[in-house]
């Protein structure tokens, strides 16, 4: 069923809120605790659809996963201790999901089958499928999409794996296969990806080890089969930076206003496009920074302003990956011309996002273009607005456009607000109760 939701222009946005768990942790939280021996309680998981999905999933492999009084409880199997499931693994919209899940279950003497909705069978898998098959794992699948059926291995080998594209998922794909591997396993990157992996497996007390050389490349390598001391864990998510980053965009272009938006994960490799905003002359203010559970976390304190066009180099893009559309949004609203390089990655999102950027926005009377890899966006003053825009079942497309609503002279729909529920259930309620206007 697609839900149509049509945002018009918002006079001013003014509060102070919360935003859902980052479903990048909430995801890793759910998968690291069925590894341990013991019980792990999780709060703010964030109860969106792609985490549903994989907490569903383990589930299906044997892991007793409950919610009581507004807490997760995950009683961890231990390493090995998995079982086959009996029916296919549903992914739903979730590279994440399919991606970790395979290179957990790479290093599982059985098989698993994983499906995935219309956006996720057409996401590029070879990418972890080719390293799991050199751990042992074999796959069937046609073109390296879903569906794909997993036959993991009963003798997995260590790998050493210098990933060919910046992606955390495959990093953690290989890191995940390596826990019930024999010996080390290790990931080499050149360009860093978000490390939720690596601390969680930290913060659980499994036998990983990071290093960065004098090139920049890191490295995390994890001794597999090796359980930590059974124990009990606690584990409080913070707030999603990439769903918060679509109010802060939301609060920089409305006029006259105010918004704190607490409890926000700063890690340096999710946040950057705070950075970018500040650049482009965003009054955004960080206060109140601490750490829980190995993660930078502060309230973001944001007031309207006027921006101004920015470039953003290639080797900044795997720290704001999910965040492009809402920067094109801001670049549609700042004065000048505004250069985004090396955007391959936005082709195997949850939709093509480079195209839909620039469809979106020229629909919308903003001059935008892409030549290979580089996305150019014309600020202009006044949105004209008034697009149709096709989402292409893409959860980030559909927020990002319904900001540019808020600012936009005549009102903009997007064909399918529904995916919005996959990382941002209350993405249209917070917005309403803020001062936008989505129906
Ligand atoms: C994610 C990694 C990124 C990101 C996705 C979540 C993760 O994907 O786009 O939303 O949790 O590991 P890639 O690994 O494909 O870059």
């Amino acid at each position: 069923m697609t839900t149509p939701l049509t945002s018009s222009f918002a006079q001013k946005l003014h509060g102070e809120i919360a935003v859902p768990g980052d479903k990048s942790i909430s995801h890793r939280a759910l998968i690291l605790a069925s590894q341990v021996i013991g019980t792990t309680r999780i709060s703010g998981l964030l109860e969106g659809e792609d985490v549903l999905g994989t907490a569903r999933a383990l589930s299906a492999l044997g892991v007793p996963i409950k919610k009581s009084n507004g807490e997760w409880q995950v009683n961890g199997v231990g390493i090995g201790g998995l079982h086959e499931s009996k029916t296919p693994l549903d992914m739903g919209n979730s590279g994440t999901s399919a991606r970790l899940l395979m290179g957990l279950l790479a290093s599982y003497p059985f098989s698993t089958s994983f499906i995935g909705d219309v956006s996720l069978s057409k996401r590029p898998m070879g990418r972890v499928i080719q390293p799991l098959e050199q751990i042992g794992a074999r796959f069937e699948s046609q073109n390296g999409t879903l569906p794909i059926t997993l036959k993991g291995t009963a003798t997995p080998l260590p790998l050493a794996y210098r990933l060919p594209v910046p992606s955390a998922q495959v990093k953690s794909a290989v890191l995940l296969a390596g826990l019930n591997t024999p010996g080390t396993t290790t990931t080499i990157e050149s360009a860093p990806t978000r490390d939720h992996t690596e601390t969680i497996l930290e913060f659980f007390g499994f036998n990983i080890e990071r290093s960065k050389d004098g090139d920049g490349n890191r490295s995390a390598s994890i001794l597999g089969q090796y359980m930590p001391p059974r124990a009990e864990w606690e584990i409080k998510v913070p707030g999603d930076p990439s769903s918060a980053a679509f109010l802060v965009v939301a609060a920089l272009l409305t006029p006259q206003s105010h918004l704190l938006i607490r409890n926000i994960c700063i890690n340096p490799l999710r946040a950057e496009y705070l950075n970018i905003l500040r650049a482009m002359g965003g009054k955004i203010e960080m206060k109140n920074k601490r750490m829980m559970g190995g993660e930078a976390i502060a309230d973001i304190e944001v007031h309207s302003s006027t921006l101004h066009a920015i470039e953003i180099p290639e080797h900044k893009a795997p720290m704001l990956i999910d965040e492009y559309p809402i920067l094109a949004i801001a670049a549609a609203a700042a004065e000048g011309k505004s250069t985004m390089h090396g955007l391959k990655e936005l082709r195997v999102k949850e939709s093509d996002r480079l195209s839909a950027i620039v469809k979106g926005l020229y629909g919308c009377g903003v001059k935008t273009k892409s030549e290979g890899d580089t996305l150019y966006v014309m600020g202009k003053k006044e949105i004209p607005g008034g697009g149709s825009i096709k989402t292409n079942h893409d959860h980030r497309i559909a927020m990002a456009f319904l900001v540019l609503g808020m600012i936009s002279k005549s009102p903009l729909t997007v064909d399918d607000g529904s995916m919005i529920a996959t990382s941002f259930p209350n993405f249209v309620a917070l917005m309403n109760s803020i001062g936008a206007h989505i129906a």
